[in-house]
């Protein structure tokens, strides 16, 4: 058990000295706190100063991850080790955006494999954009709709909606993944079947949001054409090419994937199709390129200089030892906006475990609650609860050096609202400067408790240079490596998700029951069988599709 080590327990013991401690006055008793706790890496600016982080902590997290022989995991996964064990699979997204020519899993080089498949995105993603590929009618595709959930939405929606900067002009994306007919059927009112290409993507080909929108959306395709042209209107990116097939999509209409692959780190893989198909192939690359800048340096810095390590080990520093359990990521971006959204995915499906590797149950925290919202929205909503609520939540901060959008002003009055609300966290508001301020104010006694700011609430703020394709690879790479530094440090296997099966497992139950299709009644707890009898369908149908 990691506990019984003896950075484990110096850390406990630190975690009982420090957690009163003031980072001010951390930056007032070390002159070179500054210099020591920001690093240039990656084309980015990392300011770890304004946390609750200190020499000897940080050499303590540091011999903690020496101690869990973090440097050695970190080969067995660049090297293709079987590292998810309960899954028996090497864990291999960095394959994908590397630029080595021997990568091996089961002693076989996947980095042929890799190109191939990098090569049918685009080829394909080329057709789509230059007007090559056209409908049944003979029109251009004008609408791509993804289909797809969890890692098989969340990546790819959410850097198309970063990378909007770059998009092609005609072409208009969209992403279901809700199996509530809702997202679907709002999305298809604003497409036409003429020239609309859906993307079935999904690893496994058979998950049930994605296949049930995917055979509504043949549906909807077959209302104004027939089979014969269903070829022209469905992609399918999936590790199941037989699965694909099976539900209708030609061979040639499929881009493959491998299950070394986990769908939460699969946006690298032809899963990113929509982003080639929206920014260009070319822009993938440059994707792909910034995530390979943030491989090489994790690969070689020494931890003490390693952004992920550092990040991870400032997160498992505040979960596990301070008992900060959630953290909030607010993107000074409006391009970054469902940045949080990605994260709480790779994040919570990754560390949200309670047993280590080798099963036993975990006595300490693992995974934090993952949130957040653009900046300043953010501030309008929840900051009150950050700035002066009874929990401390530490916060990422990240903004852009410059903006992309034509309204600069606007930028740079964003990132001052950035860089002061880390500093409000930070300074906080004593009671007599409150009292200073208030001192014509008849209800000053009244007042004053209100109005007073503890501080001394953690942040990190990262600065990159301005949204570009390299950009958003290197804050994704980043946060990826950050989960993996903590997934080792806890002893937990980061890159299985077996906390989602029972869910869907008990919704197979349910369903014939609510649907009527079945005269069994499943044994259920009393709440659940009375749900179920509310919800039960008098009908067997559906309303008529539109
Ligand atoms: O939520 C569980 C999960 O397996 C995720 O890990 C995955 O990203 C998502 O479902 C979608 O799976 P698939 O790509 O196989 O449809």
């Amino acid at each position: 058990m990691i506990t019984s080590l003896s950075s484990w327990k110096r850390l406990e013991q630190l975690a009982t000295e420090k957690k009163s401690d003031s980072i001010l006055s951390y930056f007032r008793l070390d002159s070179l706190r500054l210099r020591k706790y920001t690093f240039r890496a990656c084309d980015c600016y990392f300011d770890f100063s304004k946390n609750l982080l200190v020499d000897d902590v940080f050499s303590a997290l540091l011999q903690f991850a020496k101690e869990r022989n973090l440097a050695d995991e970190i080969k067995r996964m660049f090297n293709g080790e079987a590292i998810n064990t309960t899954e028996k699979r090497a864990v291999l997204h960095t394959a994908l955006r590397s630029k080595k020519s021997t990568i091996n899993v089961d002693g076989e080089n996947v980095v042929p494999l890799v190109n191939a498949e990098l090569e049918k995105v685009r080829v394909l993603s080329e057709k789509i954009r230059s007007g090559e590929w056209v409908g049944f009618s003979g029109k251009p595709i004008t609408d791509i709709v993804n289909i797809g959930i969890g890692g098989s939405d969340l990546g790819p929606a959410m850097v198309t909606q970063a990378l909007s900067a770059y998009s092609h002009p005609q072409l208009t994306m969209h992403f279901v993944s809700n199996v509530d007919g809702t997202h679907l059927w709002e999305t298809l009112k604003k497409c036409n079947q003429e020239t609309t290409l859906f993307i079935v993507a999904s690893k496994t080909f058979t998950t049930q949001e994605t296949i049930t929108n995917a055979l509504a959306a043949k549906r909807w395709i077959l209302t104004a054409t027939t089979d014969e042209h269903i070829a022209k209107h469905f992609l399918a990116v999936s590790t199941a090419i037989g699965k694909a097939k099976q539900f209708g999509i030609t061979e040639d209409n499929i881009v493959g994937f491998w299950d070394w692959v986990g769908g939460r780190y699969s946006v690298w893989s032809s899963i990113g199709i929509s982003i080639a198909i929206s920014i260009g192939f070319e822009g993938f690359l440059q994707f792909l390129d910034g995530a390979n800048v943030v491989d090489t340096h994790f690969e070689a810095a020494p931890f003490f200089e390693n952004i992920p390590v550092i990040m991870g080990l400032i997160g498992m520093w505040y979960c596990t030892f301070l008992g900060y359990d959630s953290y909030a990521v607010l993107p000074y971006d409006q391009y970054l906006a469902r940045f949080p959204a990605y994260l709480q995915q790779l994040d919570m499906e990754s560390n949200g475990k309670s047993v280590t590797r080798t099963g036993e149950n975990v006595t300490y925290k693992t995974g934090p609650i993952v949130w957040g919202e653009p900046g300043t929205n953010g501030q309008h909503a929840f900051y009150q609860l950050i700035h002066q609520g009874t929990r401390t939540i530490p916060v990422d901060f990240l903004v852009a050096k410059e903006g992309l959008s034509p309204y600069t002003d606007q930028h740079t009055i964003l990132q001052a609202n950035c860089i002061a609300q880390a500093e409000a966290l930070l300074i906080g508001k004593n009671e007599e400067t409150v009292r200073e301020e208030l001192k014509n104010n008849l209800n000053a006694e009244l007042l004053i408790p209100h109005k007073v700011f503890e501080g001394n609430k953690p942040s990190t703020t990262i600065v990159y240079p301005k949204i570009s394709p390299k950009t958003v690879g290197t804050l994704l790479a980043l946060y990826e490596h950050k989960v993996f530094v903590q997934g080792i440090l806890w002893d937990i296997n980061s890159f299985d998700q077996w906390g989602v099966e029972l869910g869907k497992q008990l919704a197979s139950n349910v369903l014939p029951e609510l649907q009527k299709s079945t005269s069994q009644r499943g044994t259920h707890d009393p709440s659940t069988t009375a749900l179920i009898s509310l919800l039960q369908r008098d009908d067997s149908g559906l309303k008529k599709e539109g």
